[in-house]
């Protein structure tokens, strides 16, 4: 078999007046004009519990896009019990045949139902429609696609035979059914998380953050179109302390598949480890977990290079990216024209609904991402002079989840915003003396936990040198020059080590080998 080799999805740009505007803006108007019924997927077919949740736009919250079937212990019970029965006969399905039912689905993606998906990222998680474009089109056409092509590529390494001896390696998938537990933020985390290890043979059962629910239904309604078999892959929307429990108390638990926080992430682990005894096999624990992600700007920086690099990285999709730029450390000597300039820029962004489409800013996710974050604007004015806001810190929840772009100024680089994952569009700056760079990149590196993406802007080759090194284990995408969001498949596998997870890197093959367990074969003639 051969497939061809990928190239990465073109990025649609949406222009006033073009055709691909127009087609996504009927989309959205059709998707406000429904109320949808989403029910969960298990064995392909719809189930509906009758107890039902809300779903509404964060940025529109008087309008009601539908609903979704809550489940039960007993719905992922029947989860797990599809996945098993369809286990056999998928692992033993032909690699090609596998391989098709993902290209197909890309294939629907791009074409299709670009619009519908776009629209329900838009709508269900407030993206613009270069986000949504970005992610829910682009990455999650790319996951499928590089997937296949790494594989392809994992199957054809054989080991060495000798006269007499053939040698091979099968590549088995995992013995049980894969748990996949996904965030809100990005749609193509969602599709991934669950296809990845389905590509590999597995069978999987998938619980979606429920802010999440919307665009997920619609990408499994592509998968069924595209031919994957009933019993794969199996959408349950239980509350996740239920899905925990339950699939990982089951004695078939393969593994997790797991994007979120990382308190959730470990009491994911913690449950693990104290069902071990019960399980068949040591489970594959795979988790991308939170950040606080810095910019480290040396005081050769170029001053707009940075600006632009701030300006997207740190409040692009509300800073609801896990690789959003939520720490900056600026030199002394060029502070404050960054500042200003930075400032200037985010007076420019527009704030509102997904709808019009000039605006920059959307809502954030739900009600208690805007009280968390609201809590820390207003913590800064009892920060005994460590902090001060020095733009935005307005918010409003009358229409939508609405925090202005903020940035707060310390002078204290442990202050609590520069440390903790606040998971919106706030940054928080630290100007240091121009001439203590090298002994402030130890303070980047060890005031957070974390370790998922960071990013250095400097013009001196020297130095990018010393940085690169000194900030070795600070963060599993290192951005040279550039903002620290917008990790392409293909191009920057993804994924940060520490308290930001097991840095399996999404979209590579490094991630594949986790959900194969190999059988070596040695046959004597
Ligand atoms: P979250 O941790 O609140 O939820 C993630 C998922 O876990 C949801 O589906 C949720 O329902 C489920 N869940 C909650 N409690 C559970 C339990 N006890 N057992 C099993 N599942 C449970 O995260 P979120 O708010 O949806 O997403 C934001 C977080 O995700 C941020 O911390 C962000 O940094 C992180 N994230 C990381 C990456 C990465 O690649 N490192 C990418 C995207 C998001
Ligand atoms: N691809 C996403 C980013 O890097 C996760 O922002």
């Amino acid at each position: 078999f051969s497939f061809a080799e990928p190239k990465n999805e073109p990025v649609l740009n949406y222009a006033p007046g073009s055709a691909e505007r127009k087609a996504l803006q009927a989309a959205i108007a059709e998707a406000k004009s429904q109320q949808r019924d989403i029910p969960m997927y298990i064995n392909n077919q719809e189930v509906r519990s009758g107890e039902k949740m809300e779903i509404r736009p964060p940025h529109e919250t008087a309008h009601l896009l539908g609903h979704f079937h809550v489940g039960t212990e007993t719905h992922v019970k029947d989860a797990i019990k599809a996945a098993l029965e369809a286990r056999e006969a998928w692992a033993a399905t032909s690699w090609e045949h596998r391989a098709n039912v993902f290209l197909k689905a890309a294939e629907l993606l791009a074409g299709k139902y670009r619009w519908k998906m776009n629209a329900a990222t838009m709508l269900g998680q407030s993206k613009n429609a270069y986000q949504a474009e970005i992610d829910s089109a682009c990455e999650l056409i790319d996951f499928l696609r590089f997937n296949v092509h790494y594989l392809t590529e994992i199957y054809k390494q054989q080991p060495l035979s000798s006269p007499g001896v053939h040698n091979r390696l099968e590549y088995r998938p995992l013995e049980g059914f894969v748990l996949a537990i996904t965030p809100f933020n990005f749609t193509a985390i969602g599709g991934n998380l669950p296809t990845a290890p389905a590509m590999c043979g597995n069978v999987v059962v998938w619980k979606p953050a429920n802010t999440q629910v919307y665009s997920a239904s619609v990408f499994m309604e592509i998968l069924i179109e595209a031919g994957l078999p009933a019993g794969v892959i199996n959408l349950v929307y239980p509350p996740g302390a239920v899905i925990g429990d339950v699939s990982m108390a089951h004695p078939d638990f393969a593994g997790v598949h797991f994007t979120g926080s990382t308190g959730v992430f470990q009491t994911i682990w913690k449950t693990i480890g104290t069902n071990l005894p019960t399980y068949k096999s040591f489970p594959r624990i795979v988790g991308e977990t939170g950040g606080k992600d810095f910019v480290f700007v040396h005081p050769t920086a170029q001053v707009d290079a940075v600006v632009a690099g701030l300006a997207r990285g740190a409040f692009e999709y509300q800073g609801q990216k896990c690789s959003a730029a939520s720490r900056a450390y600026l030199p002394s000597n060029i502070a404050a024209e960054i500042k200003d300039k930075l400032i200037a820029e985010l007076k420019t962004m527009k704030m509102g609904i997904v709808d019009d489409f000039t605006n920059f800013i959307n809502a954030v996710i739900d009600e208690r991402s805007f009280d968390k974050l609201a809590k820390y604007i207003d913590n800064v004015a009892n920060s005994n002079g460590k902090a001060k806001i020095i733009t935005g810190g307005k918010y409003d929840k009358s229409k939508g989840w609405y925090i202005e772009p903020t940035i707060i100024e310390t002078n204290d680089p442990s202050y609590v915003t520069m440390c903790e994952e606040l998971f919106g569009p706030v940054l928080t700056i630290y100007t240091y003396e121009a001439d203590k760079w090298e002994e402030t990149l130890t303070v980047v590196d060890q005031t957070s936990p974390y370790a998922l993406t960071g990013a250095i802007f400097s013009q001196d080759r020297h130095t990018i040198e010393t940085m690169t090194k000194k900030l070795v284990n600070a963060a599993g995408n290192f951005y040279i020059n550039d903002k620290p969001t917008g990790a392409v498949v293909g191009q920057q596998p993804f994924g940060g080590a520490r308290a930001s997870g097991t840095n399996d890197k999404a979209g590579s093959a490094l991630n594949l080998y986790r959900w194969l367990s190999a059988r070596t074969i040695k046959e004597t003639q």
